[in-house]
């Protein structure tokens, strides 16, 4: 039996790790020559599961498995302990998206809830009494509900979820602290703000935006456009969730955040302006002579719409040595960019349910 873990040479089960973060963590880790472990990747390949979003991994051999399966299915989540040896547990599987769960609940408490109790269900019987095990859970600042004016998220800031969605989040947040407590489970959490990048499935705000701004369409700005989130880039989201990995201690929480501070208005005309650099409208047949920025309109609210989220990283800054490492700017032309060279991969979501889904909940845009 190991004694230590040691995340560079474990064997490390993935969920979710189809989606956004899932696939830009799974080619942070095995693109680093200081892990040699292996990558087993659990992914139900919902709307948001895309196995595209993993294409190049196949160099790395029998070192990445992919499993379609649910976190949810107990059987399928054992037999992958069972099969692979499994000396860590890196939890993205989620619902990820707040509108889906004004719309439809249920597959969120299913999968964020029951999904992440199954999971850590075998991982109690799996790893009991063996230290050398690590439980990392990925979470969101939505736990802790919204903010006035002033202050930002700690770790000790009390939970006060909102939505849905970050219900379902915060329910599985406490608990995976309950199996640390009570079982001695080596768990982490970390909760982190909106992240912003490649592979973004294209019903969050940015890439909504970028894909509506190239096809002529309305650019839906919720309210007043005045609430606020704090961007963080996704690579430096996997680069705290690798040092947690590596350097966290056992039963702590981490929270995440870029430490940059958009209201959602400014962030839209931020990116009309990165989109008149990178792809000049006028040169754009569907704006038929308009500017991105006249594509903006303000849309009812979101039921609930929390007004600002903003974090406080200083704990793993001080304890880890992390902080964000891209700036805005440059982060936004390369997001911008990613989309606009990556056209076959958004022909693709395009014909799938995604459309269907938005055609039906929003026929108005
Ligand atoms: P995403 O929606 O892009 O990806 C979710 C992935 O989970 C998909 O590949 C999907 O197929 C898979 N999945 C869903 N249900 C599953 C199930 N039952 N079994 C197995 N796989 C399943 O989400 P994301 O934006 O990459 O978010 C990943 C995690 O990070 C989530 O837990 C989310 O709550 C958290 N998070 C996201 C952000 C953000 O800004 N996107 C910020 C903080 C935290
Ligand atoms: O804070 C972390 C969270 O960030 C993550 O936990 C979630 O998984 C992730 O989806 C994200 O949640 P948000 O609700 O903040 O992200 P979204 O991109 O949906 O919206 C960002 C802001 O933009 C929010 O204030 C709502 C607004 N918005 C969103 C959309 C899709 C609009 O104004 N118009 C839109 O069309």
């Amino acid at each position: 039996m190991k004694t230590a873990f040691k995340f560079s040479k474990a064997t490390v089960l993935v969920t979710g790790g189809s989606g956004f973060i899932g696939s830009n963590f799974i080619h942070h880790v095995l693109g680093r020559k200081s892990f040699s472990g292996r990558i087993i990747n659990l992914d139900k390949l919902t709307y948001a599961g895309n196995p595209e979003n993993l294409s190049g991994v196949e160099k790395f051999g029998s070192r990445y498995v992919f499993v379609k399966g649910d976190i949810c299915d107990a059987a399928c989540v054992k037999g992958i302990f069972a099969k692979y040896k499994i000396d860590c547990v890196v939890n993205f599987a989620a619902e990820s998206h707040v509108d889906r769960s004004i719309h439809g609940p249920a597959e969120f408490i299913n999968t964020n809830i029951n999904g992440t109790f199954c999971l850590l269900e075998a991982a109690r019987e799996f790893w009991k009494d063996n230290p050398a095990t690590r439980f990392h859970h990925v979470s969101t600042d939505e736990v802790y509900g919204s903010l006035g004016p002033k202050g930002k998220f700690k770790e000790t800031t009390p939970y006060d979820p909102r939505s849905p969605y970050s219900s379902s989040k915060a329910s599985s947040d406490h608990l995976v602290s309950a199996y640390a407590h009570t079982y001695g489970l080596q768990t982490t959490i970390s909760n982190c703000s909106n992240n912003y990048g490649p592979r973004q499935f294209p019903e969050k705000l940015l890439p909504l935006m970028i894909l509506n701004a190239q096809d002529g369409k309305n650019l839906p700005v919720y309210g007043d456009g005045l609430n606020v989130r704090d961007w963080l880039y996704v690579d430096d989201h996997c680069d705290a969730i690798r040092l947690i990995l590596e350097k966290g201690v056992p039963g702590q929480t981490y929270n995440v955040g870029g430490g940059c501070e958009k209201k959602n208005i400014a962030l839209v005309r931020e990116l009309c302006a990165a989109l008149e650099k990178l792809a000049p409208s006028a040169k754009n047949a569907a704006l038929g002579g308009r500017k991105y920025l006249d594509l903006i309109i303000h849309v009812p609210d979101r039921p609930g719409h929390d007004r600002r989220y903003a974090i406080d990283f200083s704990k793993i800054k001080r304890e880890l040595g992390w902080q964000p490492s891209h700036n805005f700017k440059e982060g936004l032309l390369a997001t911008v960019e990613w989309y606009l060279s990556n056209t076959g991969w958004i022909a693709n979501i395009k014909s799938g349910s995604y459309r269907k889904w938005l055609e039906k909940n929003y026929s108005n845009r």
